[in-house]
């Protein structure tokens, strides 16, 4: 048969061709953190679940895999809170409202949610792993009939890198919400919780049997939350984490986020804890 009779997908749909989004708000965060929101030029929706993540392109200079960061009911509006580390994202930081940029995705696995319906939820995060993980605290929230005891433990490095801090003391001012913060280091006078992320998980109140845990930190934080979650009994098979490493496809093609068997982009980069335990040590296989 004729290849070229074969129907083509559009190129909006091709996962390897960006749609163009505008920048409608560019709001500053804490230290060297920014969001933007975005529309998308052609006016269409933009559908993605929690835990999931766009190739953002700075025309001209690169791609980066950046988590999606707002609502996933809003489907006209894309949020991505962003930290400058390098060449794309410094890039990135430089742009003002009204300029486009290129977006390819929502790629990866999302954190999963029904399967934790009945339990009691705990969210472990700090600095800006609290983005990947506040599409899941909205849909929680907008779920929130489903599931017993919720608590957010959520650790910064000190008072002025508390990402979110607003919406944090919002969500303490629910009743049905429990909101632990705590910064590894604070100036004299500090009223609030000093130490580690892992000491928010001694206090938290839940039921170790009938909780699901989900933590966003980065790698080697990742590992004392997981003890200090361990320590109070919740298996591995209970605990959600996510991985980063370099994305370049983002589809499964070029193997730049292979894990052992695994590819990132693809696999995860959410994983239930049980099936990465072993290999959770190996950086860029
Ligand atoms: C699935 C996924 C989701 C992500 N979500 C977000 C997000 O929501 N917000 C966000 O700000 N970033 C996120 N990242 C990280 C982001 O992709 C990197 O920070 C970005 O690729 C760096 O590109 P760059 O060109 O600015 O820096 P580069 O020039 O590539 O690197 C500059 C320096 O930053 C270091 N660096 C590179 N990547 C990372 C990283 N992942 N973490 C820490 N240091 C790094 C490099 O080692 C180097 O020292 C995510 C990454 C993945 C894989
Ligand atoms: S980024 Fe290309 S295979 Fe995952």
């Amino acid at each position: 048969m004729d290849g070229a009779l074969l129907p083509r997908p559009a190129p909006a749909d091709d996962p390897m061709v960006p749609r163009t989004f505008r920048i409608e708000r560019r709001a500053a965060e804490v230290d060297g953190c920014f969001t933007l929101t975005l529309k998308a030029t052609d006016g269409r929706p933009f559908a993605f679940q929690p835990g999931q993540f766009n190739m953002l392109y700075v025309f001209g200079v690169g791609e980066v895999a950046i988590s999606v960061s707002g609502d996933c009911r809003d489907l006209n509006t894309l949020t991505h809170t962003i930290r400058e580390v390098g060449t794309v994202t410094r890039a990135m930081a430089k742009l003002r409202v009204g300029d486009v940029i290129g977006v390819r995705g929502p790629f990866g696995r999302p954190w999963p949610i029904a399967e934790a319906y009945g339990n009691d939820i705990l969210f472990v995060t700090g600095t800006v792993g609290l983005a990947p993980l506040r599409p899941l605290i909205y849909e929680v929230l907008n779920r929130r009939e489903h599931f017993g005891k919720v608590v957010i433990c959520y650790g910064s490095r000190g008072t002025h890198d508390i990402l979110y801090e607003k919406q944090l003391h919002q969500w303490r001012g629910r009743f049905d919400l429990q909101v632990h913060v705590t910064v590894h280091s604070a100036p004299s006078g500090y009223r609030g919780r000093v130490g580690s992320v892992a000491n928010l998980v001694k206090i938290a109140r839940f039921d170790p049997d009938h909780t699901t845990a989900y933590v966003c930190r980065s790698e080697t934080m990742t590992r004392p939350a997981v003890q200090a979650l361990h320590d109070r009994g919740i298996t591995s098979d209970r605990i959600y984490v996510t991985l980063e490493r370099n994305m370049k496809c983002g589809v499964g093609f070029c193997g730049h986020c292979q894990m052992g068997p695994s590819f990132m982009c693809k696999d995860g980069p959410v994983y239930r804890y049980d099936t990465i335990e072993d290999i959770f040590t190996v950086r860029e296989l």
